[in-house]
This record gives C-alpha cells, structure tokens and sequence, in this order.
C-alpha cells in the first residue's frame, strides 16, 4: 500500500490496518529526520495548513505545529478564544473564510463529537481529527501504538489495560479502534461508572479490579479522570479513586512481571499514577509525546500526497 485509503483522518474506524501500518512505516523515516542535525525536510513547502483549536491542548496543538513545519508547510493557528467565533460565527463559516486565504489542510480540535465529520462533508479542504469531545482522538491512539511497537516490538498479541475514565475519553475508544485493528488483546479497567455500558460490544473485556488488570497485561495505558466533561459525581471521591485505580511504585513492584506505562497526559499525579511510576524507567510517556510529532509527520505528508495527486 502506497497511500492511504482515506482523504481525511477523522477518526481511526475509518481507516483499515493497512492504513495504520503505512502511517507507522512512514512515521519511522520522519523520526529519523527529526534526530538528525538538521531536522526539516521540504516535502510540504507547497501545502498550508490551519491549526483549529476550540479548546486547550498542550501536546497535541504544539506537536501538530511541530510536525507540520518539520515538513516545510505554512502554518496558520487559529484559538477560538481569541476569534470571531465570540462574536457568533459558524463553524463552516469561520472554515471557509480561513480556506479562502488558499488553505489546503485543515487539524481541528473541538468539544463537539462529530465535529470534524461534519466539516470533511462541508468545506473542501482535508480534515485531521485533533480530537472531537469523548469521540476520538485519532493520532493520540497512532503515537500510542506506534510507541508500543517501539517498545515491545509489535502491537499484535500484546495484552494492553486502559485505565480509569473510559466514559469520557476520546483517547480510549481511539486506543481500542486502532489496538484491536492491529490484533491487541484489549481489556479496560475502571470503576463501574466509568465503563461504557456498550464496551464489551467493541470486542474489549472489562476488569473492574485493578491489581488483576496489571496481572494480565504488557502495557498499561493510564487515562486522566475528566472532570470537566462530568456534571455529576461517578466516584466518592479523588482520595478513594486513587486508592482503586491508581497505579503506585508499590503496586508495580509487587507484580511478578515489568509491565509498560504509558499515559496520553496531562497527568494528574497523585490520582492515575503516582509521581515515581511517572517518571519511572517503565514509563514511555515522554517517548509518546516525542512520537507524536514523528506520527503526525506521516499522517500530514500522507495526506497531503493525496491532496496533490
Ligand atoms: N494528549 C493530549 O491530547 O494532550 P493535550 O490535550 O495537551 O493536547
């Protein structure tokens, strides 16, 4: 396969494994270029892309960035903070005006699920999913996998725990999409009122218990609690959610095998993971952000061949 079968990265049900395995063969040469010297090829220098961020982000907006000028693209960024949004723009609006100024990609963060589905049907510029409220997070669950790969040599086979808010998070039906498309065992973890009452339908096993959970799996992937997207209370309390399903040196070093953490951050520490699991040598954290910005490399260069040829 030479390129990809879709024209936008919206969210990682739509692509096949062939897709995925093209993304992280590509992102491979592009993690080389970026530990060179000299860490910018000029494959995109024809290609401008706008930055569409509706809400905060660390990583994922500055990685995008990052990537994209690693590539020799244009870059506009656009906050919606500090936009005509506040002055009761559209959406579509705000896209075509941006695309007028000849725009040939867009990435857009949004609160809203679907939101980037919704652009791709709407405006003619190529779309990148930077994450759309609980939906997905598509190139979160790439770095994540390419990062197990890295790690463990092969996703495939390889038993993979997500912990902790499954109800609210994007990362974690990304994660499942794109572990189970590569052959993962998947399990989840989290207390009741977090889990999803349709999981199991998308082929992962629920663990309730956490110490179990970290028996069973190669590689744990901690999820932030959310509590910006929770109107109500899903637990007693964050003291007693960190005694359940936070992960502590202790408890790592009880199990009788060294298990991978990984974590999409911002952490909480002290709630999912303690400060000395993060920022222990298990834990590839750092090597995920690093990767991020290799992987979005391949999903920018990717797309963009499609859109000049
Ligand atoms: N992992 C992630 O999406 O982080 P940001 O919200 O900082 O982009």
């Amino acid at each position: 396969m030479s390129e990809l079968s879709v024209n936008h990265l919206l969210g990682i049900k739509y692509l096949k494994e062939e897709d995925i395995q093209l993304i992280f063969e590509t992102a491979d040469q592009f993690k080389e270029v970026i530990n060179r010297p000299i860490k910018k090829v000029p494959s995109l220098r024809d290609i401008t892309i706008a930055n569409l961020f509706f809400e905060n982000s660390t990583r994922t907006k500055l990685s995008f960035e990052l990537a994209e000028k690693r590539l020799s693209a244009d870059v506009i960024n656009f906050s919606a903070s500090q936009s005509s949004v506040k002055k009761g723009e559209t959406l579509i609006d705000t896209v075509n005006n941006i695309l007028s100024m000849k725009v040939d990609m867009v990435v857009m963060r949004h609160p809203n699920p679907g939101a980037g589905v919704f652009l791709s049907k709407n405006v003619s510029a190529s779309i990148v999913n930077a994450g759309d409220g609980a939906h997905e997070h598509p190139t979160q669950a790439l770095l994540d996998s390419y990062s197990i790969r890295e790690k463990l040599g092969d996703v495939a086979g390889k038993n993979v725990v997500i912990v902790g808010d499954i109800l609210h998070s994007r990362v974690a039906l990304s994660n499942i999409f794109a572990l189970k498309l590569q052959g993962a065992n998947v399990k989840v973890c989290g207390p009741k009122t977090l889990l999803p009452k349709y999981i199991e339908s998308l082929g992962v096993q629920v663990e309730t218990n956490l110490r179990k959970a970290l028996e069973w799996c190669d590689v744990a992937n901690m999820l932030r609690v959310q509590n910006e997207r929770m109107d109500i209370s899903y637990f007693p309390s964050t003291r007693e959610y960190a005694q359940q399903y936070g992960v502590t040196k202790n408890l790592l070093d009880s199990l009788d095998k060294e298990i991978v953490i990984m974590h999409p951050g911002p952490i909480n520490r002290g709630v999912e993971i303690t400060s000395d699991v993060a920022d222990s040598k298990q834990s590839i954290i750092l090597n995920q952000v690093e990767n991020g910005v290799a992987v979005r490399m391949a999903v920018i260069y990717l797309l963009a061949s499609k859109i000049k040829n």
